[in-house]
């Protein structure tokens, strides 16, 4: 649909006289004059003055849908005189057909009296169209009711929206494959530290340990040994930490429930804060990658409350019901602020989200000032597409 220009006032006067030539047309025993109204009377302004500031098609019609008024942007587009318009049954001007559109909301809207706004492809074009209808309190004078009627092509912002859908889904696509990347590589460095660099420091622990049984007399020698040997203790316990934090084995040895409690013990004994920890069924199985979500959901959420909150008490509660997986965990601290909650910067928050969305669930962050904050994260045991779990 092509943007119409405006009309001049002499045109738009024209098209109320054309309404009075039309084959009886409404506007004859109309109660819709083109004089001026309301507060527009004191603007000089007429309904065809307001009509034609319209791009796209307005027009009034009545409830039989005979075009009572139309504005410039029908005659322009349509490429048809105002005695064509006015007056005439308004599927067949724009439609070019002799019933009501499948999707004209004029039926809806005298039925009900509200508006009415449908956003619809048209078939025969091929093109979508916004199509409204809106009550006046007006009436022709044969008692039919005059609708304010409205037709845009909305084509090229339905595009935008589509690509615009597109793009975030292939973002969120991508975001999601990244993810189970990092996992991958996690899962893979965390094994090789533990496995290689793991059993190469105490391969030379052992050697060490020889070494000092042969230096009995060397006293410098031995105090030498037994310092590196010190520093090899340290090495292994932070190979063994750095593993664990890229990818705890307990995820994957003992599952989802286990792991969470291992990581509300290991927080418990680094903080003064006092973790609370349960799980029904007591043995929650879940599929790997689902596991995965909560768990990382999980120590986000903890990292948190850890970091910003205050707390002395949390508590985490993991349940699996029949279709749903659901974590809870509540905190005494100060209480986030939706303001927090909503910022775009708040990545930490947005991750957790996302990651629940990937899986068809959601999660929620909600807090009182001073009571605490309580964040839910549930999650579909099975997803569209996917096998039961
Ligand atoms: N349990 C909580 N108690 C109080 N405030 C919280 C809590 N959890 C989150 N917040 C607030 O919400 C904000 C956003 O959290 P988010 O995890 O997105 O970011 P962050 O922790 O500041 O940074 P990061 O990107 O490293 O996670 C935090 O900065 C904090 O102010
Ligand atoms: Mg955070």
């Amino acid at each position: 649909m092509k943007r119409a220009t405006k009309q001049s006032a002499s045109e738009s006067e024209d098209l109320s006289r054309g309404a009075e030539k039309a084959q009886r047309p409404p506007a004859e025993d109309a109660d819709v004059k083109d004089v001026p109204q309301g507060t527009g009377a004191t603007l000089g302004l007429r309904v065809s003055d307001i009509l034609e500031a319209f791009p796209f098609y307005v027009m009034l019609v009545d409830d039989r849908h005979r075009i009572v008024q139309a504005n410039g942007a029908v005659h322009e587009q349509l490429g048809l005189a105002p005695e064509d318009v006015v007056g005439k049954y308004c599927p067949r001007v724009i439609h070019g057909i002799d019933e009501p559109w499948y999707a004209c909301p004029l039926e809806e809207a005298a039925e009900t009296g509200e508006a009415v706004e449908r956003e619809v492809l048209d078939r025969a074009t091929g093109r979508w169209v916004r199509s409204a209808i809106y009550p006046t309190a007006g009436f022709t004078a044969d008692g039919s009711r005059i609708y304010f009627h409205t037709v845009a092509d909305i084509t090229d912002a339905k595009q935008v929206e589509d690509q615009l859908r597109a793009s975030r889904e292939q973002l969120r696509e991508l975001s999601r494959f990244l993810e189970s990347v990092r996992e991958d590589e996690r899962t893979r460095l965390a094994r090789e530290m533990h496995d290689e660099l793991g059993q190469t420091l105490t391969a030379l622990k052992i050697d060490l340990s020889w070494l000092a049984r042969r230096l009995q007399e060397r006293q410098s020698l031995l105090e030498k040994t037994a310092s590196m040997g010190e520093l090899i203790d340290e090495a292994i316990q932070t190979v063994k930490r750095i593993a664990t934090e890229l990818r705890p084995g307990v995820l994957d040895d003992l599952g989802l429930a286990d792991a969470i409690e291992w990581q509300t013990q290991e927080l418990g004994r680094r903080t003064d804060i006092t973790f609370r920890f349960n799980a029904y069924p007591e043995q929650v199985i879940v599929d790997r990658d689902r596991s995965t979500a909560i768990f990382r959901i999980c120590q986000e959420a903890l990292t948190n409350v850890v970091r910003h909150a205050d707390a002395t008490r949390v508590s985490v509660s993991l349940k699996k019901g029949s279709s749903r997986i659901s974590l809870r965990i509540r905190d005494n601290g100060k209480g986030v602020e939706e303001s927090q909650t909503l910022d775009p910067g708040a990545l930490g928050l947005l991750g957790m989200r996302e990651r629940a969305r990937d899986w068809g669930g959601e999660m929620a962050i909600t807090g009182a000032p001073g009571k605490g904050t309580l964040v839910v994260v549930s999650i579909p045991l099975a997803k569209k597409g996917d096998s039961e779990c």
